[in-house]
């Protein structure tokens, strides 16, 4: 029997996530099989074959397969597309996602443009592939869209923004040519969709990167330069260099892999991945890419609903996590203006929209429709919340002031990520290796209560080298991985390690250090100190 009936528009039916067969074929697939890896959780529940030997029993009601398995035909999907009544197809599947605009991060609009229709294009590089199995109640997870109702439509002409990165792309030059981590930053901005690089690189009044060039060294000589040894240890797990990954989120609007692809890489080099809580990939996804000894920690931002919070702790260690990094610095969201503007102009809904009255009244950037959920009513009391939920070492990150340095000691934290989130949150708020500075003045004692980590800014080698004598603990890099893995991928992610170990072993034997002990804070000074005594 044909699959495909005489008098369709088309031959072959195409819904995001799988490939119907071609005329003729007794085919028995399985729900999103045809693409890679999507079918994860969401389509767990019912991971059942479909068999597409029947015909539909009418198009308003789809096809009942022998199984007893329901299909939905796209014409009653079709009907489901006001605010009241919305139904969307993600991946090959239905969803009633009436009861959850109101609770979308991203606001209702973005989902009510594509009310009644294949939502997966937009869905797809957002979120990770467990998200709707997460959120959704089992009622709101309808079942599969019928294939045979699907009506391909014409493909979407290419817009100017995916043509300038698809020339781009083609004029990539050799990884081998990538020197320092300036190269993947101007490549990232030539090769990334507008979305994705407003979205890394938006920041509000950025001084990160200016104030590491404001440290000099004082190195040592004449202490032979031969052997340098840049391992280390971050909360007791050995590491290659003290260099971390900076959890960073939407990973894969850089490439389609992902945060998996930077697992890979860390696992690989042996460096800590700190894992973002609005990562693109799943934390399943990404437990499953590690090596056997490789560490993962997790970060999280405190859920309005605490009992997620709870539910989100206990799964991170159940997975084997091995710490929690608390985000502090934003809880709210600094008005990046970069990522709005980008977000606004590349895919704001058009004025015939269909659902116009209940579109979001402003355009938000991705950070603002990733981070709904996100609590802003945190208190240090939070910690103990934390800490009664997990057994877990606890990295309060987002600290940037002695004072707060000192209550994060008192509530007995393991450690402290110095941190003004990549520069992306408060205006003039201080730059992480000026705070360390502070520190190593103020409150030296603190070094030996607790660990001491900085982000923001870390372009080179000497940055991180420049940390650590003045007494951090490790240093971690965001945007950089993000590059990376936005330009060349997994590979990209390597040979940013590689080009970091580099510049920390050559910068180590030009400061005079053979190991990270040896470096120490009289080997840094910023610029225009005068030292207390000659
Ligand atoms: C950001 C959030 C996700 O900075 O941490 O974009």
């Amino acid at each position: 029997m044909s699959l495909l009936r005489v008098g369709r528009p088309v031959l072959r039916h195409r819904i995001a996530g799988f490939q119907a067969p071609r005329n003729g074929a007794r085919t028995r697939f399985w729900t999103g099989a045809g693409a890679v890896g999507v079918a994860l959780g969401v389509l767990a529940a019912t991971w059942q074959p479909i068999s597409l030997d029947a015909e539909p029993q009418s198009e308003e009601e789809g096809t009942t397969q022998p199984s007893g398995q329901k299909l939905i035909s796209m014409r009653e999907v079709e009907k489901h597309n006001t605010r009241d009544d919305c139904w969307v197809v993600i991946q090959g599947y239905v969803y009633d996602v009436t009861d959850f605009l109101s609770l979308h991060p991203g606001g209702a609009g973005v989902i009510l443009q594509h009310a009644g229709d294949d939502a997966t294009e937009v869905f797809k590089p957002l979120h990770p592939p467990n998200t709707l199995e997460e959120n959704l109640r089992p009622d709101q997870q309808l079942g599969p869209v019928d294939p045979t109702t699907v009506v391909s439509k014409a493909p979407r002409p290419l817009t100017d923004d995916e043509k300038r990165v698809r020339n781009a792309r083609e004029e990539m030059p050799p990884l081998e040519g990538m020197i320092d981590l300036q190269d993947f930053e101007e490549l990232a901005e030539k090769v990334l969709s507008k979305t994705a690089w407003a979205y890394y690189r938006s920041a509000v009044f950025y001084n990160n990167e200016a104030a590491w060039k404001r440290y000099f060294f004082r190195p040592r000589v004449l202490r032979s330069a031969r052997f340098v040894d840049p391992s280390s240890t971050m909360l007791g797990m050995p590491v290659s260099i003290p260099v971390y990954v900076s959890p960073a989120a939407m990973a894969k609007l850089g490439h389609p892999l992902g945060e998996v692809n930077i697992t890979r890489a860390a696992g690989k080099a042996g460096i800590i991945q700190g894992i973002s809580a609005n990562a693109s990939c799943s934390l399943e996804e990404m437990v499953d890419a590690q090596t056997e000894d490789q560490n993962l920690i997790f970060q999280i931002y405190l859920n309005k609903d605490r009992s997620a919070s709870e539910r989100l702790l206990k799964k991170v260690e159940d997975l084997g996590c091995k710490a929690i990094m608390f985000t502090v610095d934003a809880p709210v969201s600094g008005n990046r203006t970069m990522d709005i503007r980008a977000k606004g102009v590349v895919e704001q809904a058009p004025p015939s929209a269909k659902d116009d009255k209940n579109k979001s009244a402003a355009p938000v950037g991705i950070a603002q429709a990733i981070s709904g959920y996100q609590d802003d009513n945190l208190v240090w009391d939070d910690i103990a919340f934390i800490r009664k939920n997990t057994k877990l070492p606890i990295l309060v990150k987002g600290i940037q002031c002695v004072e707060d340095a000192e209550l994060a000691a008192k509530h007995g934290v393991e450690a402290i990520i110095l941190s003004n989130h990549g520069g992306r949150q408060l205006n003039f708020a201080p730059a992480p290796i000026d705070i360390l500075w502070e520190i190593r003045q103020q409150k030296p004692d603190l070094f030996n209560k607790m660990e001491i980590y900085v982000d923001g800014g870390v372009k080179h080698g000497t940055d991180v080298v420049k940390a650590l004598a003045l007494g951090a603990k490790g240093v971690g890099l965001g945007r950089a991985f993000l590059y990376a893995n936005g330009t060349y991928g997994e590979e990209g992610c390597d040979k940013t390690i590689d080009i970091m170990k580099k510049e920390i072993c050559t910068a180590m034997a030009l400061v005079g250090a053979h190991t990270v002990k040896d470096l120490k804070p009289e080997m840094v000074k910023p610029l225009g100190f005068v030292p207390a005594t000659v």
